[in-house]
């Protein structure tokens, strides 16, 4: 140590040494101070959010309304709703499956449901029709779970649909929904909108360009939401998952295969429905918030390189 101090002090006076040692010790102190921060969000995320859980009905009101409901983590957020006593209002496109969820609800849980047929890619049309749907209804919790996501490829290779799509179903439906039941929440003084975002909203991502803007808007929105109704009582949550085995995810058997960074999607609603009222943005599942942290914490140039390596190679494989 001393033969350290000696040699350091021929190369510089002791001031600039003791200002160096200072920023030394400011910075590994941010770091601490930050790994401090981030381990008691987590307890408070997923451990203490599953020992202390809200009865949803009295919160938030009686009734919830799932998008996109008849499959994947929207069908399990409306199962694990129901669960908890809310009649469950579904909305998304193919009415056989809507009567299954439905039915299957009814049957397990012994709450009330309803349905709402809709194909969110259509626009600004189907609004009406859920507008109807909601009629009459104590809403307290909006999920905007639907999205669609086009297999990895280069912007080039999207088709007009495929951006229109993406448009309407991930970025416009969160809007038109929010703006349908914000004001009913509002006159109650109660009630939660959980916005389904992505991890993809992090950052930016070759070969999921789209989709990824399309999650960070999601993201954005959320949180500038937060700031304007959290004083009247509401609670706007952002849920922000990585990989969960879905149809979503089937294009890649990589991702798509359960596994410690790979949630199921009953798993994943369950974890990521404790954290409301707990988290106001979370990626909803323990695994999926160490992945984060792992992003955050290496250079972004190399996380965005290594994924674009990775979809380049796949796409090369999959011609
Ligand atoms: N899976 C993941 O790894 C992952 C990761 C991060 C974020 N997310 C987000 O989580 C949400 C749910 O994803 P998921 O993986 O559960 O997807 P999914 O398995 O593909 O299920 C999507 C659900 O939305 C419905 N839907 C799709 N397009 C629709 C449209 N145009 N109009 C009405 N309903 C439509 C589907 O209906 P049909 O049954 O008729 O197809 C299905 O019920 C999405 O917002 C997604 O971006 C997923």
């Amino acid at each position: 140590m001393l033969v350290l101090e000696e040699s350091l002090l021929l190369l510089f006076p002791r001031g600039v040494l003791s200002v160096l040692a200072l920023v030394g010790l400011l910075a590994v102190g941010k770091i601490l101070a930050r790994s401090l921060w981030v381990a008691v969000g987590a307890l408070r995320t997923y451990v203490w959010a599953r020992l202390w859980r809200k009865n949803l009905v009295q919160t938030y009101g009686k009734w919830a309304v799932v998008t996109g409901s008849t499959d994947g983590i929207g069908e399990s957020y409306a199962k694990e709703l129901a669960k908890k006593g809310m009649n469950i209002l579904l909305v998304s496109r193919n009415m056989e499956k809507l009567q299954r969820v439905a039915r299957e609800i009814r049957s397990q849980y012994g709450v009330e449901t309803d349905i709402v047929q809709a194909d969110f890619a259509l626009g600004r049309a189907v609004y009406g029709n859920i507008a109807k749907g909601l009629k009459g209804k104590d809403i307290g919790i909006l999920v905007n779970n639907v999205g669609m996501l086009v297999t990895p490829r280069l912007f080039e290779k999207l088709t007009e649909d495929d951006i229109w799509g993406y448009v309407n179903v991930n970025v416009a439906s969160v809007l038109a929904m929010t703006r349908l039941v914000l004001p009913e929440m509002l006159r109650r003084k109660r009630g939660a909108i959980v916005n389904i975002s992505s991890l993809a909203a992090h950052l930016p991502l070759a070969y999921f360009q789209v989709y990824a803007a399309t999650k960070a808007f999601v993201s954005s929105f959320s949180r500038a939401l937060q700031q304007e109704y959290q004083p009247s009582g509401l609670t706007i949550q952002c849920v922000e998952p990585g990989a969960v085995s879905t149809n979503m995810t089937s294009f890649d058997k990589d991702i798509h295969t359960p596994g410690l960074f790979t949630a199921t999607p009953g798993s994943f609603a369950v974890s990521a429905l404790a954290t409301l009222g707990h988290s106001n943005r979370t990626s909803g599942y323990w695994a999926h918030g160490m992945q984060l942290a792992m992003w955050m914490s290496l250079p972004e140039s190399f996380v965005l390189k290594s994924n674009k390596a990775m979809f380049e190679s796949k796409d090369k494989k999959s011609k």
